[in-house]
Order: C-alpha cells, then structure tokens, then sequence
C-alpha cells in the first residue's frame, strides 16, 4: 500500500479544499443559533453551517464588525434570519445583553456555540500576566459566561415538541491541546483543558434536564489564529509530520461535524468531545519509532 501524499495543491491553493461540495442537511429548522466569534475562522463556518441547516443564527463579534457584516448576509443568503451582535465574551454585562438581545430578536435560542478563542503565545519564563489572563479570559472564562446564558435560556424554555429532542444543545470548542501539552503555548493549552472539564462537568450536571453539552476538539483547521503555521510550503510540509491524514483541516471540516452534533441525529452524545484532527491525536511520531 502506498502512503498518501501530502497533498501540494492544498498548500498552494488555499482555496482548494475550501471548495469541496459541502452538504449540510436541513435539519435546525426553528433552532435559532449564537456563535461566539462567528466572524472569522471556524466560527464563520459554523454559523454559515447551522444557517446551511436551517437555523437563524446570531453572530458574535468583537473586532472587525464588516467581517461579522458579510457573514450576517451570508446567512441571509441562504434564507435564514441573522444579527450581528458585538460583544466581548470575557465581559460578564457584554454577554448578558447580547443573550438578551438575542432571545429578544429570535424568542429563545436552541443552540449555542461557544467558538470565541484566541492565542497569546509566549514561552513560559516570558509569558506575561496579561498575555496568561487574556488567554484564560477569553478562552475559558468567556466559555463560562456564554455557557452560563444559554443553560439559563435552555432551562427555562425546556423541550419543544416538534422541534429538537433536547432542550437546548451547547457546543464548547476546544483543541487537540485539552490534551497535547503545548510549550510555548502554556495558556492556551491550560484555558482547553480546562474547557474540557467544564465542559464535562456541566454536560453531567445538566444532562437530566435534557440539555446536551458537548465539546468538539479541532486539530490544525486553515484559519488566522495558525497562519504561520500552513501559510509556507516549508511550514505546511513540516505541519503534516504531525497530521497523518496528510491535509490540513478546513473550517468546514468542524461546521458539517457541529451542524450534526447538535441535530437529534446526535441525540445520544452527551458530554463527549468530538476530535477533529486527520489523526493528530494518534501520536504520529511513532508511526516510525518508540
Ligand atoms: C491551535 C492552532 C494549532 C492547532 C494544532 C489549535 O487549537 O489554535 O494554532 O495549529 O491547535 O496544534
């Protein structure tokens, strides 16, 4: 058997890949959507994946409001509803307005994706306070705040017949680095572990009122937050001795895996995380030693 190639055209074109048929079934209909950072990256993705599905979605911004602009029409483009709603997560009144204006405009909210992330990378004995509390406050608190909101709103309102079997579906993003240490990256890997266990021990908690919370866990996705790290052909290559599928992920990668995480088609996934990597979880570097 031959080994896949690392595929050339993905890392000249970045568009390549952007351009795969992508599929996503209808099935959110009257499940309206919050997306953290739903202006760039992967969050772009998701919330034009649950409106490619059939959900309004509400698209959270905190910089660059034209971005969070052109998303809202894409939506629209598809036929959902859509606002744009700037906010910082890590804000505690920021979130609760935009929670408010959101259940104002689309009467509740079904589903809630807890997307906004950021990287502040340094390594450990450089690493300053703010550059550690930025991180954590974005990443893990902001999380917290958002995820708060939403199981208040999924409480409330309870099951609708007809519409989803749950009460309400969160989804925490998070990283192949809940797991993998990261030197260099202490903050970041920290804010995802600890995404993780919140995550985990909210979706127990919470599980008996029919709420689903869960974690999906991206590996390299070709977005800014990585860009040096795909943006060479010599980075690129050097990329894929940690991925064994042998291409990096696209943000529509993770949209079509959240479009189905929180359709009744993942009625039973309850409290998991989804890894998204082309394998980079598996240890790759011994694919050849150990
Ligand atoms: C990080 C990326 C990185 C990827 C794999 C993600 O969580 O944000 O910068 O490329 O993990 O290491």
């Amino acid at each position: 058997m031959t080994e896949r190639p690392i595929d050339p055209a993905a890392s000249a074109d970045p568009e390549a890949r952007a351009q795969w048929p992508v599929r996503f079934p209808t099935i959110l209909e009257g499940q309206p959507a919050l997306v953290t950072g739903a202006n760039s990256g992967i969050g772009r993705a998701v919330a034009l994946g649950l409106a490619a599905s059939g959900a309004d979605v509400v698209v959270n911004y905190v910089v660059d409001p034209q971005a969070a602009d052109d998303v809202a029409h894409q939506v629209e483009a598809l036929g959902r509803k859509a606002i744009t709603i700037k906010a910082d997560v890590s804000n505690e009144e920021d979130v609760q307005s935009m929670f408010s204006s959101a259940i104002g405009r689309f009467g509740t909210l079904h589903i809630v994706v807890n997307n906004a992330g950021l990287q502040r990378d340094a390594p450990f004995h450089d690493m300053t306070l703010e550059q550690w509390n930025k991180v954590i406050g974005v990443n893990l608190t902001g999380q917290f705040l958002c995820a708060r909101e939403a199981i208040r709103e999924f409480k409330r309102r309870g099951v609708v017949k007809d519409i989803s079997a749950a009460a309400g579906k969160l989804v925490c993003m998070s990283s192949v680095h809940q797991e993998i240490p990261w030197a260099g990256h202490a903050n970041y890997a920290a804010s995802k572990g600890g995404v993780m266990q919140m995550m985990r021990s909210l979706a127990q908690e919470v599980a008996p009122l029919a709420i689903r919370v869960n974690g999906v866990a991206p590996g390299a996705i070709r977005t800014p937050i990585n860009r040096p790290a795909w943006e060479t052909t010599e980075a690129y290559d050097s990329l894929m001795t940690l991925v064994p599928y042998r291409r990096i992920g696209e943000p529509n990668d993770i949209a079509q895996a959240v479009a189905w995480l929180v359709s009744d088609a993942a009625d039973y996934v309850v409290g998991t995380t989804l890894f998204i990597d082309g394998g980079m979880m598996l240890f790759p570097g011994f694919a050849s030693g150990g």
